[in-house]
């Protein structure tokens, strides 16, 4: 019988003890014996909860109880749970987490103590929710060069943008829905700021590098300037909008960024919605391969974290491998990153913005917007756009194209 604590009784730490409840005879079998929750460790009781016996205040009587074979840290934020993992894999006792804040900023050096004490360190859950991508990239694809890696991995911020597009929702309160299904962060702005979505994006990088992708050389955009009428010229133009992160290898190392993107309506991603997730990766041998699955949410957040649990459990004693480590990799400047844009000016601009960017550009029109001039740019690298925008004597926004 393996013993587990899960810290933090919140969505994803009752969704863990939930997983297990339901599906106890699958984790035994596929953990090759049966996995109780002995402890759950929160500031809160929970008083009538059916793991109200379980709940403990203080950390150190998980930490001290030699029964104890694995933490899921379901905490989230950087501390406590930067020093609760960091103690309990110095003993030695494997750690495994949905926290992608921790993951990003701290995953080397955690996965480093892990090995040093003959334990592992594993977080699933911390990208794509209950998408199996991490172990995917692992295992099954760790003999590809990884080319480019498209997702969209964030939840919240792909329900508000479908909920915007589809029923012309407003913002705000599509976003107290997402937070009401406990889809957004604690504090939301990591979510429609991008930030969430740039730390899963630093996580893959990555893995894919074997190197250290810091979240905060990735040049981030949120979703908080996307509008309705961003929405209506997409539609005429036969896109959709979607906030992406992409990890793109090139000859001197790998553009990253996390944007929001015009998509073809064919592109695969362009009909991933609601709080569904989906990751493209493409290998050099194996070509494009694609993972989808609810990016966000208690049970499939959970699945995720169950399913570290149980490698963990299945190989006490062990550290299983994971391409993290702390040498800094070589990140390209976004400037010679090439694609097309999509730009608004007002009416007015029409002759200047075709001075700037040229006769070719292509208008689009919607008889949804007035008083405009919209138009997509021929291919062009990120900073000769940025030079040409800056030029325009009225810039209502841009959208990249993928
Ligand atoms: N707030 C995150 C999202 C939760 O919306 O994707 C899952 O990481």
């Amino acid at each position: 019988m393996a013993k587990v604590a899960v810290l933090g009784y919140g969505t994803v730490g009752s969704g863990v003890v939930h997983v297990v409840d339901v599906n106890k005879e699958l984790v035994a079998e596929s953990a090759g014996q049966d996995v109780e929750i002995k402890y759950i460790l929160d500031l809160r009781d929970f008083p009538g909860d059916p793991h109200e016996a379980q709940v403990v205040h203080d950390y150190d009587i998980i930490l001290n109880d030699p029964e104890i074979d694995v933490i899921c840290e379901t905490m989230g934020g950087l501390e406590p749970a930067y020093t609760f993992e960091k103690k309990a894999l110095m003993k030695g006792i494997s750690v495994c987490t949905s926290n992608k804040e921790l993951v990003a900023a701290h995953g080397p050096e955690l996965v480093a103590i892990a090995k040093a004490n003959n334990c592992s360190y594993l977080f699933e859950a911390s990208v794509g929710g209950g998408i199996p991508i991490l172990r995917t990239l692992n295992t099954s694809l760790r003999h590809e060069k990884i080319d480019q890696i498209t997702g969209i991995l964030n939840g919240t911020t792909n329900y508000i943008l479908t909920k915007m597009d589809k029923e012309k929702a407003g913002f705000a309160e599509t976003l107290k829905e997402a937070q009401d299904k406990g889809y957004a962060e604690r504090n939301p702005e990591a979510d429609i700021e991008g930030y969430d979505a740039c730390r899963k994006t630093a996580i893959l990088a990555s893995l894919v590098s074997g190197e250290y992708v810091s979240y905060e050389d990735i040049e981030t955009t949120g979703i908080t300037a996307v509008s309705q009428e961003d929405f209506a010229y997409a539609r005429a133009l036969n896109m959709s909008i979607k906030l992406l992160g992409m990890v793109k290898r090139n000859d001197t190392g790998f553009f990253t960024m996390v944007s929001p993107f015009l998509l073809p309506a064919e592109h695969p991603l362009a009909s991933v919605n609601e709080v569904f997730n989906a990751i493209v990766v493409h290998g050099n041998m194996l070509g494009n391969t694609m993972y989808y699955g609810k990016g966000a949410g208690k049970d499939a957040t959970a699945s995720a974290v169950v399913a570290d649990m149980i490698d963990l459990v299945a190989h006490k004693g062990q550290h299983i491998n994971v391409n993290l480590t702390d040498k800094p990799a070589s990140l390209s400047d976004n400037g010679s990153y090439v694609h097309r844009f999509f730009v608004r000016t007002s009416d007015e601009c029409a002759e200047e913005a075709r001075e700037i960017f040229g006769e070719s550009v292509e208008q689009v029109t919607t008889d949804e917007v007035f008083g405009e001039f919209a138009f997509v740019t021929d291919l062009i690298s990120e900073k000769d756009f940025r030079d040409k925008y800056e030029k325009l004597s009225v810039k209502k926004g841009f959208l990249r194209e993928l």
